[in-house]
């Protein structure tokens, strides 16, 4: 019988390269994203010679809208989608690359949008189906000094949550993940002073992974792992804005100076 595929965005490497690594140990097959192709060519060699799996590679830039398209065909026939792709960036707004900002959009809203319409439009029709979006525990509330990535991973969170909704009873399971801090390679490429950040609030990539991998397997609507992040989430989710952004504010603003 053949074995149900997977397709990873940001497989290359982080919380996606373990995504990669667990869902062949779950028994499937691969297609792995990223834009670095030999990232990606080491990890499909090293998982096909440790398991049964294959992995095919496809290096793309999902911030290319002709590259997008191409891993939009893929995913049409895919059994799982893990949107995990993602970056951040950190500072003042107004004194950012405005470029950089709106790649940050295209890559966390628009690519996501667009693979889940591919992926959620084929699955709805076979009946049958996985959608794993990765937001961020950033979305619960607004992110002074993170502004623009806190607000995509907010659309992230609330355009999955919904989703879900519209498909139960097709088949199709679609969940969210909202990770918190992650020793990965996330805060040096968004040049975000992680330093102050107490040890208790750091997780690592496996058990990130695992947790969104069994969410999805239980059809959960939005997965939060560890007790730490589980606690900050829910209180986020029910302080008021004016509130947690002045708390965000001044945290921030700590951690700067
Ligand atoms: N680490 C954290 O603390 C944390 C917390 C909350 C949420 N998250 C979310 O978790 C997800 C995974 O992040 P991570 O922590 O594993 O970060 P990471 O180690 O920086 O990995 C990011 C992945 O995204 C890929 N990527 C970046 N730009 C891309 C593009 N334009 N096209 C295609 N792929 C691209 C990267 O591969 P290439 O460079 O090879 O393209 C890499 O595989 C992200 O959505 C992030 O927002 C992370």
């Amino acid at each position: 019988m053949s074995r149900p595929v997977a397709l990873i965005t940001g497989a290359s490497v982080g919380i996606g390269e373990q995504f990669a690594r667990q869902l062949a140990e779950r028994g499937h097959d691969l297609v792995l994203v990223a834009r670095d192709a030999a990232r990606l060519e080491a990890l499909a060699k090293e998982i096909e010679g440790g398991s049964g799996a294959h992995a095919e590679v496809l290096p793309a830039d999902l911030t290319d809208a002709g590259q997008l398209a191409s891993v939009e065909a893929r995913v049409g026939v895919v059994d799982v989608l893990v949107n995990n792709a993602g970056f951040g960036t950190f500072g003042s707004f107004h004194t950012l690359d405005v470029d950089t900002e709106t790649r940050e959009i295209d890559l966390n809203i628009i690519a996501l949008v667009r693979l889940t319409h591919a992926a959620a439009s084929a699955m709805a029709e076979r009946g049958r189906g996985g959608i794993l979006n990765v937001s961020s525990l950033a979305s619960f509330q607004p992110g002074p000094s993170n502004a623009t990535y806190s607000a995509t991973k907010a659309f992230v969170t609330s355009f999955t949550e919904a989703v879900h909704e519209e498909l139960k009873g097709t088949g199709v399971s679609v969940t969210v993940l909202c990770p918190g801090f992650t020793h990965t390679e996330f805060q040096e490429r968004a040049n975000a002073p992680a330093g102050d950040v107490p040890g208790f609030m750091w997780q690592e990539a496996p058990e990130v992974a695992r947790a969104g991998l069994d969410g999805l397997a239980k059809n959960r609507a939005v997965v939060i792992p560890g007790t730490a992040n589980k606690v900050m989430g829910n209180l986020s989710a029910v302080t008021p804005h004016a509130i947690t952004r002045r708390i965000g504010a001044v945290v921030l603003k700590r951690a700067t100076t």
